[in-house]
């Protein structure tokens, strides 16, 4: 893995007139561009274009932000706001700066773009630098669910927010993630994708994880409810365990007691459900053994 080193940003840099203008404008709505725009538009941050594919998600987006103009597809206002912020899905972003950078015939130099991925880095913005603005990342540790209804919207407080790209662009990135609550950290783009790779391991594959271990139990005779009323309280254990006691401290199961025995019972009964589960086991088994240091 190539080594790198994060660093908080620092606290003084330059007021500008661009970030004193506070105007937001929003490109890929879904998850991440409505609670961030909600959220910004709480600190200040005067929303202007809201950009998605449709209409219909044009409209709920900017009713779930409380603020802006809905737009289906990419129209030059939405090159006058002072940050654009570009949250769509990864593989749209070199696109979305393509057509953004054609959309104007001037210099977009004083606007800052920034794109809310965790792999990619500013490079993925290039054509807008190329006339004159300046690109950065902006990426929040965190996970935004579809239905923030459902549960608590997921806090952005004491959160890691990654921020790499041309100086004045960092500036306001981290500018952003203090107005929001987060922990500012600077990085080289070329880490990014570990970075991200880290929290996939945090997140949705946690997820699989889980929803795995549901399926088994729900195999065994119980409600879905019963399964997560089950898991969840282990899961979070664990958590809580790690947190205070490292990874070591907090390590138990059939791999770290050495029974062998029962690490084979496991593997048998997978043997009858779809070949990802017993390749996940076995995967995961061979990764606690190498992390927490024990052998098999
Ligand atoms: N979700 C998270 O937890 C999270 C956390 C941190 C960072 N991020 C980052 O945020 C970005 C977006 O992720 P997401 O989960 O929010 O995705 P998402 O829920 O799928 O939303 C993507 C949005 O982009 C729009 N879109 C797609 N292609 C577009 C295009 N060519 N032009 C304009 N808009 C387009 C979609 O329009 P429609 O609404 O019309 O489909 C949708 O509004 C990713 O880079 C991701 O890494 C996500």
């Amino acid at each position: 893995m190539r080594s790198f080193r994060a660093r908080s940003f620092g606290t003084s840099y330059a007021t500008t007139a661009m970030v004193r203008k506070k105007t937001l404008a929003i490109v890929g709505a879904g998850r991440a561009g409505r609670e961030l725009g909600r959220r910004l538009a709480g600190c200040g941050w005067r929303v202007g274009a809201v950009v998605t594919r449709s209409p219909a998600t044009a409209r709920a987006a900017v009713r779930a932000i409380g603020a802006g103009k809905p737009c289906s597809r990419l129209v030059p206002e939405a090159l006058d706001a002072a940050l654009i912020l570009v949250a769509t899905p990864d593989d749209a972003i070199a696109s979305v700066a393509r057509e953004l950078a054609k959309l104007h015939r001037s210099s977009l130099a004083r606007r800052v773009v920034l794109h809310a991925s965790g792999a990619l880095g500013s490079e993925a913005l290039a054509p807008l630098a190329r006339r004159g603005a300046a690109v950065g990342s902006f990426h929040p540790m965190q996970t935004f669910a579809r239905s923030a209804a459902a549960s608590r919207p997921a806090s952005l407080e004491g959160i890691t927010i990654a921020i790499e790209g041309q100086r004045a662009a960092r500036r306001l990135a981290a500018r952003l993630a203090r107005e929001l609550g987060g922990l500012p950290i600077v990085m080289d783009r070329r880490s990014k994708a570990a970075y991200h790779a880290a929290g996939a391991f945090a997140s949705p594959h946690l997820l699989a994880l889980l929803e795995a271990g549901v399926c088994l139990l729900e195999s065994a005779g119980f409600h879905r409810r019963q399964a997560l009323g089950a898991l969840l309280p282990l899961a979070r254990q664990t958590l809580e365990n790690y947190r205070q006691l490292g990874p070591r401290g907090a390590w138990t199961g059939p791999v770290a007691r050495g029974d062998q025995a029962t690490i084979r019972l496991h593997e048998r009964e997978l043997k009858k459900w779809p070949a990802e589960y017993l390749a996940a086991y076995r995967a995961l088994t061979r990764l606690q053994t190498k992390l927490l240091g024990m052998r098999k």
